[in-house]
């Protein structure tokens, strides 16, 4: 079949914008063919644009040259057709322009295509994999399609918001050194300076400080962030943040500002009124109600501390563990006795185990009694109080963890998390927004047997508890928030510390030598030498945002090209080995790839 060149034919319409106020007009269109019917007379051909579908209609008696042409055109051809609008004989609802056709004069077919390896349409059965190998195709999908303009649109929305309030957008480098954000680095070696690295950043962080330091008052950009961390379902290797910073702040000046950019934001995309100010909570009272820093608040199941009841029971899981230094608590499934069979406690159990606990207790309450595995271990006063503590109804069934108290919240915060889904507790159209405040300025990592940064290095400690920096460090509160969006966090920041003194203090509690100080950090401590203002900020997940704002629970569906699990490109088939030269170029050897 023979390609065409557009020739004079120019678009005067797109696919998706035709109604019967174009009846009777001339009109060329230009796009891909989703699909087309022969009934032996009359081809219908359904046209695709960026815009949306119409149906066109290639008629015998117009022309035989035109239908013979029209014949041999399949799926995802690339056609130009002129012809005119005309009224539908049966209309279909369903679309856009269902009202209307147009009938052909003119084709053009401006390229072939193969039969293309995955279905361009919703519900193909195609693998993630085959999709991603595909992704110009699979994005060839309207629903691919509108994410990518939300996210466009989104981008817009925030820049209007930020401009107008004397926000300056300012580029920072990609090739840097390292920040720490707690992942590894993508590093990448330099030709000229032999056997050096830059570093891609984790973030921007040191370079928004800098401006700062440099007097730019207000600073933001949309910038891409590199982490070589563990993946999942919200992760990328390589993703957006927004990334905000403010001098002469503290944190209620940055979180006002900051609530009404996502009140902007939410009015603009979805037409959402959100009501000022967002609710804060601090980081203690999230753990000990949901038992995780970011709470899903649409719906409730908190946490019930039965630890005071239980400090002398016989049941040595519980009187042993809390003689150990740890809790029991638990939450109550209310009604749900018949929605978990010993099988799907069982499931539990095991996702219990994953967050470390040794196992998970079911307490069912059924005819005012409770009924348990461990029922025989408990006292008739131990059962009657905890029936009371956890306001126990028949029906009910109460899952308990007897461990550690970071064991005991990190999985029933998991587990609430999980019931409220399988049950479907949750909502879908509620919006819960939440500020997380006063994080601990560190956490004990017990592998590295030292303090590391909750958030990172830079973020300076709440006035009262600077004091408890030497004493007590596992003490001190920071002046760091997160913002959180169904059980999801959404962006975090913090004030910095804005001190060189304070600044190489924290390096030295954090156990950086005087020497590895000076080498990762020096301009940085430097810098906070020569009059450096007060200022805080904070970054968003910018995919995150847009998932949210899309529905979608996978942040591959709102990037164009997005890397898979595995931290792979399948399109462009990268990472890749590279040529013998350009190694030698850069001075490095690599080793055999282990079998
Ligand atoms: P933080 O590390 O909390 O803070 O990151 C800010 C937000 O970025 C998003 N995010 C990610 N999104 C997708 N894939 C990833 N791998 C990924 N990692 C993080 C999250 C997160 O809330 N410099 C500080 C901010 C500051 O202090 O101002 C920072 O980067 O939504």
């Amino acid at each position: 079949m023979k390609i065409e060149s557009m020739g004079n034919l120019r678009r005067t319409n797109m696919c998706g914008e035709l109604s019967l106020e174009n009846e009777g007009e001339e009109i060329t269109l230009m796009g891909w063919v989703q699909r087309e019917r022969n009934l032996g007379s009359i081809i219908f051909i359904d046209l695709r644009d960026t815009t949306g579908i119409t149906q066109l209609v290639i008629d015998d008696n117009i022309s035989e040259e035109l239908f013979k042409k029209a014949e041999k055109i399949r799926s995802e051809f690339v056609i130009a057709v002129k012809g005119m609008v005309r009224e539908r004989q049966s209309k279909n609802p369903e679309m856009i322009t269902g009202d209307i056709e147009l009938l052909v004069e003119e084709l053009k077919v401006l390229n072939k295509s193969e039969t293309p390896p995955i279905y361009i349409k919703d519900d193909d059965q195609v693998s993630e994999n085959m999709k991603l190998k595909y992704r110009y195709l699979d994005l060839r999908k309207s629903s691919m399609q509108e994410k990518l303009k939300t996210r466009a649109k989104t981008g817009r929305v925030i820049r209007e918001f930020l401009d107008e309030n004397k926000f300056i957008e300012i580029e920072t480098p990609m090739l840097t050194k390292p920040t720490p954000e707690g992942a590894r680095d993508y590093l990448v070696p330099s030709r000229v300076n032999k056997g050096e690295f830059y570093a891609l950043p984790q973030s921007p962080q040191q370079m928004k400080q800098l401006l700062m330091v440099a007097g730019m008052d207000k600073y933001y950009q949309i910038t891409k962030c590199f982490r070589d961390e563990d993946l999942r379902s919200n992760r990328q290797p390589e993703f957006t943040q927004v990334d905000i910073e403010m001098s002469f702040v503290d944190v209620d000046d940055v979180l006002e500002v900051n609530e009404k950019l996502i009140q902007h934001i939410f009015k603009e995309m979805k037409d959402i009124d959100i009501d000022l100010p967002i609710k804060r909570m601090t980081h203690k009272e999230a753990i000990e109600r949901f038992g995780v820093d970011k709470p899903d608040l649409r719906f409730g199941m908190e946490l019930i501390d039965l630890t005071d009841l239980l400090k002398d029971s016989e049941f040595k899981v519980f009187s042993g563990n809390i003689s150990d230094g740890g809790e029991v608590r638990g939450i109550n499934v209310k009604g749900a006795q018949d929605k978990f069979s010993n099988k799907e406690i069982k499931r539990l159990e095991k996702f219990a185990k994953d967050y470390g606990s040794h196992g998970l207790i079911d307490l069912r309450i059924i005819d005012g009694e409770v009924v348990s595995g461990i029922a025989k271990f408990l006292s008739e006063e131990e059962i009657k109080s905890i029936k009371e503590r956890v306001l126990a109804e028949d029906g009910d069934i109460i899952f308990v963890i007897a461990a550690q108290p970071e064991i005991v919240f990190n999985t029933l915060g998991n587990l609430r998390n999980k019931v409220a889904r399988d049950l479907e507790m949750i909502d879908k159209d509620d919006l819960n927004l939440l500020w997380i405040t006063e994080f601990p300025l560190f956490e004990f990592d017990q592998e590295e047997e030292r303090y590391v940064a909750v958030h990172h290095p830079f973020t300076a400690q709440m006035d009262e508890d600077v004091e408890y920096l030497d004493s007590d460090p596992g003490r001190v509160r920071a002046k760091a928030y997160d913002i959180v969006m169904n059980g999801d966090e959404l962006g975090g920041g913090s004030i910095r510390i804005n001190n060189s003194e304070l600044q190489s203090k924290m390096f030295e509690l954090l156990g950086f030598t005087k020497e590895e100080t000076e080498d990762q950090f020096g301009h940085l401590i430097e810098a906070f030498k020569y009059g450096t203002p007060p200022h805080g900020g904070i970054a968003y997940g910018f995919d995150r945002l847009v998932m949210l704002l899309t529905g979608t629970e996978n942040i591959r569906d709102v990037i164009a090209f997005p890397k898979t699990q595995a931290a792979t490109d399948l399109m462009m088939e990268a990472p890749t080995e590279v040529s013998k030269s350009q190694l030698e170029d850069l001075n490095i050897d690599v080793k055999k790839k282990n079998k």
